[in-house]
């Protein structure tokens, strides 16, 4: 990180993300069901997977947007929570053995290991729908906002977002895809998501002019796509230890990643390009410099 954001820079959003990875577990700590009643165990695996030390990416994005709009961040508490939910979700049905057959999860084991396989399809289901729920519930947020961004969270999730991008992830196992082709799967099965996240923050703030989300939603798509490359890059680099999920994975799953398309090296000058891309969109925004620019980078140097 320390070619692309000075040392300052470094430290404050070092304590920024602290800051806020404390406020988003805290709120998701008191909005998860207590894991009593006759579902205990459903509720209890539910906070197995939520509560587990994840980076909290996709908060951070909407509490960054955020401030980086000028407005105070713990307007997009609910918001975050909600793509905290999705992604969680995401994870505990992405690691189910008729998926990547993944038994670490950041660092513990994964849900259907602690518990076992029809919990985490059901820990899952019970996530997705706490998560439009709660912001159905967010009466704070006036009504048209909430169905904007029930309608953008929605569409993130679907057949043409993450769930349609791990479709297409699944079928693609052993094949050799274009580099067109594996683009897509990972703007739908990442990108999407972190998309939906950055537009959550811009409509927490009750923003909704086209041009910003026009410029948000190109900044957002190339980190999306630059988050994944650089997860295909760590797949190789880092240890088990560090990621805290089994390193090497893809490799041993046969899955069509960047690595195995371009290279290490090439799959690096990818990020780096697409981090070029996402500070051009901010700077047609005069966003440069912002908490956003400051998280893409993280995004494409991250090492975990
Ligand atoms: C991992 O996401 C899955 C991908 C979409 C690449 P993260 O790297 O954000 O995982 P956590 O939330 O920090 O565990
Ligand atoms: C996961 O991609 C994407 C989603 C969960 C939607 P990966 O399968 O590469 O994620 P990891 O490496 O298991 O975290
Ligand atoms: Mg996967
Ligand atoms: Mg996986
Ligand atoms: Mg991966």
């Amino acid at each position: 990180m320390s070619k692309m954001v000075s040392n300052n820079l470094l430290a404050d959003f070092t304590s920024f993300s602290n800051h806020h990875r404390q406020l988003i577990d805290q709120y998701l700590e008191h909005m998860l069901p207590s894991p009593q009643g006759a579902q205990h165990r459903l509720r209890e695996a539910m906070r197995y997977s939520v509560l587990n030390g994840g980076k909290r990416v996709r908060p951070l994005l909407v509490f960054a947007t955020i401030e980086a709009l000028g407005f105070n961040t713990e307007l997009g508490l609910a918001p975050a929570a909600a793509v905290e939910l999705i992604h969680s979700y995401s994870l505990v049905h992405d690691d189910l053995p008729a998926m990547d057959d993944d038994d670490l999860r950041r660092g513990k084991p994964t849900c259907h290991i602690a518990y076992d396989e029809a919990t985490a399809i059901l820990v899952g289901d019970a996530l997705q729908a706490l998560a439009f729920q709660h912001i159905a519930g967010a009466t704070d947020i006036p009504t048209d906002h909430r169905i904007a961004m029930i309608n953008e969270l929605a569409t993130s999730s679907s057949d043409t977002g993450m769930v349609g991008g791990q479709a297409i992830d699944l079928a693609a196992v052993g094949q050799t895809l274009t580099l067109d082709e594996l683009e897509q799967m990972h703007l739908n099965k990442t990108g999407a998501i972190i998309e939906a996240s950055v537009v959550l923050g811009a409509m927490s703030c009750q923003m909704s002019d086209a041009t910003l989300i026009k410029h948000l939603r190109t900044f957002s798509q190339a980190i999306g796509l630059a988050f994944q490359v650089r997860d295909d890059i760590i797949d190789i680099e880092s240890d088990t230890h560090e990621l805290g999920k089994t390193q090497g994975k893809d490799a041993a799953n046969n899955k069509p990643t960047y690595t195995s398309l371009l290279g290490i090296d090439g799959a690096k000058a990818k990020a780096t390009q697409l981090f070029e891309t996402a500070q051009e969109s901010l700077e047609r925004l005069d966003l440069q410099g912002s908490r956003l620019e400051q998280l893409a980078s993280f995004i494409v140097e991250r090492t975990y």
